[in-house]
């Protein structure tokens, strides 16, 4: 028995009620009938490109979980990191992608991201392979090489005037490395520009778009035909797809057949082609399926570009504001690296580094909403919230955002203080949860899930964990590592003056750079900075 917002005594045992209960908490516009708070207020709260913001204004006035209503949907928002291990590792087979996958599908078809959970079990045992320790110690050089023109260009602009927009140039570089490592394809997009570096930009603004959207206008009739908008989109994927098809079809001719042991062992120095295409065409034979094999690269070409050109953006943003954590990184960095191009073996030195991308990725986890639905009746344990029943075909947000700046969890939560990883932190009002432990992630690349009983959720966790983590943090480390080392950085404050100051300081950032959501933390003004040469240490 449960007590609904009115004090009503409700019973789920009763047919008609769950019934009208399930009606009522998918379609919304009702008092709440599980016992979970209505979230009641402005829709500019989070409409004005900041969702989790207001996500997060209204979890402080109504705990977790709460539910929100959109016209006729409503959502369950959960905050808490007893939960959200319940929903991703725990009763995981429970929930799928929902919304996110009906959104995706056109776009990444059924690649891992959206692809529900018959066809995901197939592909992620086929997939998670690919990233295997000797090829991700192989491409850390890779990394470093695709590094180099972004040095060039920051050398240019030292020579000019020193100002430089790092958010966009950070892009391009996680799209270069993306293309070279993912499918070996140079997209060039630090120095060039070219019809499928915008096709790709078109396809991520679209899949950003349509993640905020909330009816599915482009399901109506004719409106691919109609609505110009997704007359240039399809158009673009198109291009897109055709350069995929072809670099697949390429792969299957050179195929070389080799059994996955050998291809687990062999060594990369002599391997022409690193990509992980080629590690799937040589694993999985010649009869895979083209559209399937399409599907699992623009994934990962959507899903591991702008994550990582977003962690890096915020990381410098964080470094250039905090001068002595850039002081003792850029030591850390000159000791192990100095000149030359990071190896694996630096970047498992560089522990302070990989610190400071962990850090980034708790203040500005990409993204910062993850998203499920219900597939079977189930229910919350308390945890830091209040226990709920989720019935069949609920959507969820599961608010990372809110669990990584909890007090609670992560104690001065907007402090950005990245040997905080490295001390234990309880609490024993949170019922359930085993707090933070430093020891649990000895020998990993970064703090994870586990240490964390789930308050840290970078990577997600559970069976849908990222497969590109490690991917992900090498790369970003190697790039702060190769940019820390050459050069310094300031704000360029003519470029900021007269921006959304209030609603930077609102957004406790303390500089008008902004936030701004799509599929990952933006900034709403660009990183404008001056960049200047670095005085080589002694
Ligand atoms: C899934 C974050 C980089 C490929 C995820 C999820 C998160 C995440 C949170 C879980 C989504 C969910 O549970 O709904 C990040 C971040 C990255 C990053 C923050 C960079 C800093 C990458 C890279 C790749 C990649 C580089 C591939 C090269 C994927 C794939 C999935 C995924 C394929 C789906 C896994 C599945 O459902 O089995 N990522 N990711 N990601 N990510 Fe990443």
């Amino acid at each position: 028995m449960q007590v609904g917002k009115s004090g009503e005594e409700i019973s789920f045992g009763d047919s008609a009620n769950v019934l009208r209960t399930n009606i009522e908490q998918i379609y919304g516009g009702f008092p709440s009938l599980d016992g979970c708070p209505l979230a009641e207020g402005e829709l500019a709260d989070i409409g004005d490109g900041t969702m989790f913001i207001g996500l997060q204004n209204y979890y402080r006035n109504y705990g977790s979980p709460y539910k929100l209503c959109f016209g006729p949907k409503s959502f369950l928002v959960i905050s808490d990191p007893v939960q959200a291990k319940h929903i991703l590792k725990d009763a995981n087979t429970n929930y799928d992608k929902g919304v996110l996958a009906e959104i995706l599908e056109p776009i990444m078809g059924k690649g891992l991201i959206p692809a529900d959970p018959e066809t995901w079990s197939i592909r992620r045992r086929q997939i998670v392979p690919a990233f295997h320790k000797a090829w991700l110690e192989h491409i850390v050089g890779l990394f470093g090489y695709c590094n180099q023109p972004l040095i060039d260009t920051l050398n240019k602009r030292v020579d000019g005037d020193g100002k430089v927009e790092m958010e966009s140039l950070f892009c391009s570089v996680a799209l270069d490395i993306i293309g070279l490592s993912v499918f070996n394809y140079e997209f060039g997009s630090v120095t060039q520009e070219s019809p499928v570096i915008k096709a790709v930009y078109s396809a991520l603004v679209e899949a950003e778009h349509r993640s905020m959207t909330p009816a599915p206008y482009w399901n109506l009739p004719l409106a691919n035909q109609l609505v110009p908008r997704l007359r240039k989109f399809n158009s673009d994927l198109k291009l897109l797809n055709d350069v995929l098809d072809d670099l697949i079809t390429r792969a299957k001719q050179t195929r070389t057949v080799e059994d996955i042991e050998e291809l687990e062992n062999r060594n990369y120095n002599e391997v022409q082609d690193p990509s992980l295409l080629r590690f799937l065409v040589d694993m999985r034979g010649a009869d895979i399926d083209n559209k399937q094999l399409r599907d699992d690269l623009m994934t990962m070409l959507i899903a591991g570009h702008e994550t990582t050109a977003a962690v890096l953006t915020w990381a410098l943003f964080e470094l250039t504001k905090n001068p002595e954590i850039m002081k003792e990184l850029q030591d850390e960095i000159d000791e192990v690296v100095g000149d030359r191009m990071p190896n694996y073996e630096d970047i498992k030195k560089m522990k302070f580094l990989r610190l400071v991308v962990a850090e980034t990725l708790r203040m500005y986890p990409e993204p910062p909403l993850l998203i499920r639905r219900c597939r079977t009746p189930d229910e919350l344990p308390q945890g830091a919230g209040r226990e709920a029943k989720v019935i069949r075909g609920m959507d969820i947000f599961m608010a990372v955002y809110n669990i990584h700046r909890d007090e609670r969890f992560w104690p001065s939560p907007d402090t950005f203080d990245p040997l905080r990883f490295t001390r234990s932190h309880s609490n024993p009002d949170v019922p359930g949860w085993a707090g933070f432990d430093p020891k649990k992630w000895e020998g990993k690349l970064y703090p994870n899930e586990v240490a964390s009983d789930f308050a840290f959720l970078p990577f997600g966790g559970g069976a849908r964990k990222c497969v590109g983590d490690e991917f992900a943090i090498l790369e970003a480390t190697v790039t702060l590592a190769m940019v820390l080392r050459r050069f310094e950085f300031s704000f360029d404050e003519s470029k900021f003056e007269g921006k959304d100051d209030i609603l930077s300081s609102a957004q406790g950032l303390n500089h008008p750079v902004g936030m701004r959501t799509g599929a990952t933390i933006h900034t709403r003004n660009g990183l404008h900075l001056v960049v200047e040469k670095r005085g080589v240490p002694k």
